[in-house]
């Protein structure tokens, strides 16, 4: 951040925890919970990452969901590194698992805050307590025992306490004081990029500061292009996109890699000489790689 960095943004939130914890229901559940992504019964899923509106103080969280499942792990990495909040969704059936432990790290390692979230409440066999001491083992300490921790007790199936996530994340996001510079050109983060048959090099990015726009000349990585496009996480079209919020970037020349850093450049000139630059150290490090 610098001193032209005086909007709020909305936070970042990124849900993370052992495969099957829950961590997409629970993202389900909360956009059918708000107006805004709500109205569309058959949200189109075009990526993971997506704005809820929270129905008590009308502000906007960016949600980025993750697989629990153990292979992938840099997936998880890339979703701590480009968040303010981390959500660790821990089944409370099941207790702390192998990618709870790793997901804890990452937020560490990326000294990002977690919301506990304990869902499976509804479960018969749920035992919430069991969780908040088996975190306890893991450095993460919750306020009943005495730590900083907020945890909520949710059921994504039932749509129990998804207010009172919403509240503390809300809550979380004031102490953090997140503040941006929409003014000034996009930068931002690739969280996923494809080759898509029909629409070509799609690039799914998380804008951080400033705002990108239609017609901007975009480098990631080693690629570059002109924004043709751009498509909300609702799958419409908009003109431009603002700090922590997630659209998907149609106009690259090729796909970018997940985790590149997007930046908008003044002109042509200047893309190719940052992406030809790169894409030749891009050729150094594998060639490197191959003769050890
Ligand atoms: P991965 O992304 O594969 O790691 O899984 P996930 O964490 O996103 O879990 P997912 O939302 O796919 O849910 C896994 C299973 O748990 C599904 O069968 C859900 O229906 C079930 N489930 C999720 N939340 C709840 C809940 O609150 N209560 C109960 N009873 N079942 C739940
Ligand atoms: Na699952
Ligand atoms: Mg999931």
């Amino acid at each position: 951040d610098d001193s032209t960095d005086t909007e709020t943004r909305s936070p970042v939130v990124t849900v993370m925890g052992h495969v099957d914890h829950g961590k997409t229901s629970l993202l389900d559940a909360l956009r059918h919970a708000n107006v805004v992504s709500g109205e569309a019964g058959g949200i189109t899923q075009h990526i993971g990452a997506y704005q809820v509106v929270s129905p008590e103080s009308g502000k906007k969280i960016t949600f980025i969901d993750t697989p629990g499942h153990a292979a992938f792990t840099a997936m998880r990495a890339r979703g701590a590194k480009v968040t303010d909040i981390v959500v660790l969704v821990v089944a409370a059936d099941d207790g702390v698992m192998p990618q709870t432990v790793e997901a804890i790290n990452h937020a560490k390692a990326a000294r990002v805050p977690i919301i506990v979230a304990i869902n499976k409440i509804d479960k018969p066999d749920a035992k919430p307590e069991r969780v908040r001491t088996e975190l306890l083992q893991h450095e993460v300490q919750v306020e009943s025992f005495g730590g900083d921790v907020v945890d909520v007790e949710v059921s994504a199936k039932n749509k129990t306490n998804l207010d009172k996530l919403l509240e503390m994340i809300a809550l979380q996001a004031e102490i953090l004081d997140l503040k941006t510079n929409s003014q000034r050109p996009a930068e931002g983060t690739v969280i996923e990029a494809k080759l898509d048959r029909g629409r070509g090099p799609v690039a799914t990015v998380l804008v951080q500061r400033g705002t990108l726009r239609v017609g901007d000349i975009i480098v990631a990585g080693a690629e570059m292009g002109r924004v043709r496009a751009l498509i909300s996480d609702q799958g419409e079209t908009v003109q431009e996109a603002g700090p922590s919020v997630p659209v998907e970037v149609l106009g690259f020349n090729g796909p970018p890699e997940a985790g590149d850093r997007l930046a908008v450049v003044e002109n042509e000139a200047r893309a190719r000489q940052v992406t030809s630059y790169r894409a030749h150290q891009k050729r150094e490090n594998a060639a490197a790689s191959i003769s050890g």
